[in-house]
């Protein structure tokens, strides 16, 4: 009969801790049957865990029944060791499926715990920026390249030739006195300017040109508005003789400084630069007091932005430029970043504090 039942459960699938049960047999079964229960119901990890020790543990209720096999009598021994090993597999089945359970929803807690919304706007990250001087570069560059100028580069470290001499600069000029600088004792020399880039690109290449050459420059200056280091743009344009004039100059450059700084006045003042003749300085009207005249200003209304003028025949003869014309200017990029960002003190540009930085983001 229990044979017959047996082979019925079996193929039912209900396990045979229920037939155990089922059959009336001894307390084990029915024990186990409950402890089966116990894993289906377990809903923590933890939970699970007493269960299996009460179950699969060193003093669990498997390890005293298979204890108790070497006392049964030897014809049963065979079908107590079987049905023993029977329930283990079923338990043991039921556990694994238990856990894998649990171990699944205490994951999914997790990740929905500790899910990070990455679309949420979060005010404690420390955001980079650019610093005040490359953003100035970068929009002064924006403007040029948007009127077709090449962006050129050339060496920080020169030789006198192109940082002087081909400029209409020779040995002895007293306007090297106003870019004294460090020089190596190879006769090299930190570049005092970026007008070098203009003989080396016009060396390298044939007219017409139109250029702009941003980088650092080196002077011995240290003050409120000068640093040993800081950065210009250069600029040039090459045509065909007669093709250049002052007025292309003005007008390129009033539209630039209006781009810049907004609506404000530009003047040019007559000056003198051993590269270009005539040369020209530029101002534009006090941003801080509208012309009014205030302590920035010194008050003359008039804030000086760069330097400019007709490129002067001994450079174009230093590059071997025969019958063209052009125009060149020349601006610090420091300058132009104090004026829009308000900064009073070159040198805190410098230092690296990031207070100072962090006004920027
Ligand atoms: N190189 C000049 C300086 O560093 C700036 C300058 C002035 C450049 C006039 C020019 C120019 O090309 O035409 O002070």
């Amino acid at each position: 009969m229990a044979g017959r039942i047996d082979l019925l459960l079996k193929r039912i699938g209900i396990s045979i801790v229920c037939r155990a049960l089922l059959c009336g047999c001894s307390d084990k079964w029915s024990e186990m049957k409950n402890l089966k229960e116990k894993i289906i119901q377990a809903d923590s990890l933890e939970g699970l865990e007493k269960v299996r020790i009460e179950l699969f543990g060193k003093k669990g209720l498997l390890a005293v029944e298979f204890a108790k096999l070497k006392d049964v009598p030897g014809p049963e021994k065979k079908a107590f060791a079987e049905e023993l090993n029977e329930n283990k597999t079923v338990l043991q089945t039921a556990f694994d499926t238990q856990y894998q359970i649990l171990k699944a929803k205490e994951i999914e807690n997790i990740l929905q715990s500790e899910a990070i919304d990455v679309s949420l706007y979060s005010t404690l990250s420390a955001k980079g920026a650019l610093h005040p001087v490359t953003e100035t570069m970068d929009r002064i560059i924006d403007y040029f390249v948007a009127l077709n100028f090449a962006v050129e580069s050339g060496p920080v470290i020169e030789d006198d030739f192109h940082n002087f001499e081909a400029l209409n600069l020779p040995k002895c000029h007293p306007a090297r006195d106003m870019q004294d600088t460090f020089y190596f004792n190879d006769g090299g020399l930190l570049r005092t300017h970026t007008s070098p880039v203009q003989i080396r690109t016009m060396m390298a290449t044939k007219p017409p040109i139109r250029m702009i050459a941003p980088g650092a420059v080196f002077r011995r200056d240290y003050d409120l508005t000068h640093t040993p280091m800081f950065h210009q743009v250069e600029g040039l344009v090459v045509e065909e003789k007669g093709k250049v004039s002052f007025a292309n100059l003005k007008s390129i450059l009033i539209d630039f400084l209006r781009y810049m700084f907004g609506d404000v006045k530009v003047r040019f003042r007559p000056s003198f630069f051993p590269f270009t003749e005539p040369s020209a300085e530029v101002d534009i009207s006090c941003i801080f007091c509208e012309g009014k005249g205030c302590r920035v200003c010194s008050g003359t209304g008039w804030l000086e932005v760069l330097g400019c003028g007709i490129v002067d025949p001994n450079v174009f003869k230093a590059v071997g430029y025969e019958d063209v014309s052009g125009y060149a200017f020349g601006l610090g990029v420091e300058r132009f970043a104090m004026l829009i960002h308000k900064i009073p003190d070159l040198r805190s540009l410098f230092e690296g504090d990031i207070r100072l930085l962090e006004q920027f983001r």
